[in-house]
């Protein structure tokens, strides 16, 4: 099965599901939201012969719950409090709300009576836009905003990381570790700079002139990609995984075969494939540090694996089976606590920002 077809997020609104664990994603909407106001509102000084009356806006793997929402809010906010300052009338806003055929639509739209209550008096539409944002999605010279929050750092496959003789070279681990050796490295940042690239290069042609993308993608701080802040996630989900097959419980070459299609760049990465692939400017790039640990977002370990499980249960579950995934993330939580108590556990949540302009040399065939 391709990737395309197991990523999505815990569906519903039950005790694990994506809607339930929003805390720490709300909180980095919350902290990059300055960046996106400004991204707003620069489209209204641009070449537009006259205001625009038509706002398209697309957000690019929005999930469902109080995230995508809130995200909604803040571009309808922004655009209200712009056309105060100009005094020029509200244009109508129309959000195409992207995410993987496997996502929760259904959720997500019964969630949107919430942005109906708040904006009664502005003129917004919502539709769904199903499909890979590795593929194109929208019209040519559509899209006024493409905003996207911790979605594009998902991979289109997974990275192919076995020797030449076909033996899995990341034995016992899931995604990058200190213990990795250098090719699993290699590959997850090629996988990461090709599908990064692709993002980019469908939107180009799907933007309007003067048209904005605000990307937010959980990253890493420092050049190392086995830094612990981001790895210790993976690492913890591998030691609990290492103790179900210990049980018999789940076969050890499940576990050596399988790398999660995720990666944590650096800003300095993002901003490399943007420079190379050629089609934007950047008119703002950041690296966004959260503390998450302590009386900070997770505050205790259950909480903490119930963020952990909302968005990695999926892909997991289609690897491992969904019977055990109730022992997976007890196990994680049991280690996790034990991590708490010495102070092992990841402190820090890093974001990399990027408010991308299309180039106006661009022409399309
Ligand atoms: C962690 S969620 C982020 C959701 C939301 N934007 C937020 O801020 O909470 C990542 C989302 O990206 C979606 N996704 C991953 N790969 C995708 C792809 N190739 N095309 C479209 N959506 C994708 C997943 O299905 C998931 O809903």
């Amino acid at each position: 099965m391709e990737v395309k077809d197991i990523v999505f997020m815990n569906k519903g609104d039950g005790e694990n599901s994506y809607v339930k664990s929003a805390g720490l994603t709300l909180k980095v909407i919350a902290k990059t939201q300055p960046m996106v106001q400004k991204a707003v509102q620069s489209l209204f000084k641009g070449t537009h012969s006259a205001p625009l009356q038509v706002v398209n806006v697309a957000d690019l793997g929005c999930a469902l719950g109080p995230q995508p929402l809130e995200s909604m809010s803040i571009v309808i906010e922004s655009i209200v409090e712009k056309c105060g300052e100009l005094g020029c009338e509200m244009p109508e806003i129309q959000f195409h709300l992207n995410d993987l055929a496997g996502n929760d639509f259904n959720t997500l739209f019964k969630g949107l009576s919430v942005v109906q209550e708040k904006y009664k008096n502005v003129s917004w539409f919502a539709m769904g836009a199903p499909g890979s944002f590795h593929g194109r999605l929208f019209p040519r010279n559509s899209m006024h905003l493409v905003h996207s929050c911790y979605s594009v750092h998902w991979l289109s496959k997974a990275p192919k990381i076995t020797s030449e003789e076909g033996l899995p070279l990341n034995k016992g681990k899931i995604y990058m570790s200190k213990t990795s050796p250098p090719a699993v490295k290699e590959a997850y940042l090629s996988q990461f700079e090709e599908d990064f690239s692709s993002v980019l290069r469908f939107r180009s042609p799907e933007l309007a002139p003067d048209g904005r993308m605000v990307l937010i993608l959980n990253g890493r701080q420092s050049a190392d990609p086995t830094e612990k802040d981001i790895c210790y996630l993976w690492d913890l989900l591998a030691e609990a995984l290492s103790y179900l097959v210990s049980e018999g419980l789940i076969d050890e070459e499940k576990l050596d075969s399988f790398n999660v299609p995720y990666y944590n760049p650096s800003q300095e990465e993002v901003e490399r494939v943007i420079d190379k692939e050629g089609s934007f400017t950047t008119e703002f790039s950041d690296t966004v540090v959260l503390e998450i640990g302590g009386k900070n977002a997770w505050s205790d370990p259950g909480l903490r694996i119930k963020g952990y499980r909302c968005f990695s249960e999926p892909v997991l579950s289609h690897q491992f089976g969904e019977e055990v995934m109730d022992k997976l993330f007890d196990k994680a939580e049991e280690i996790l606590a034990e991590d708490y108590k010495q102070g092992k556990e990841a402190t820090k949540n890093i974001s990399i920002v990027v408010v991308l302009k299309k180039k106006t040399n661009q022409t399309w065939t």
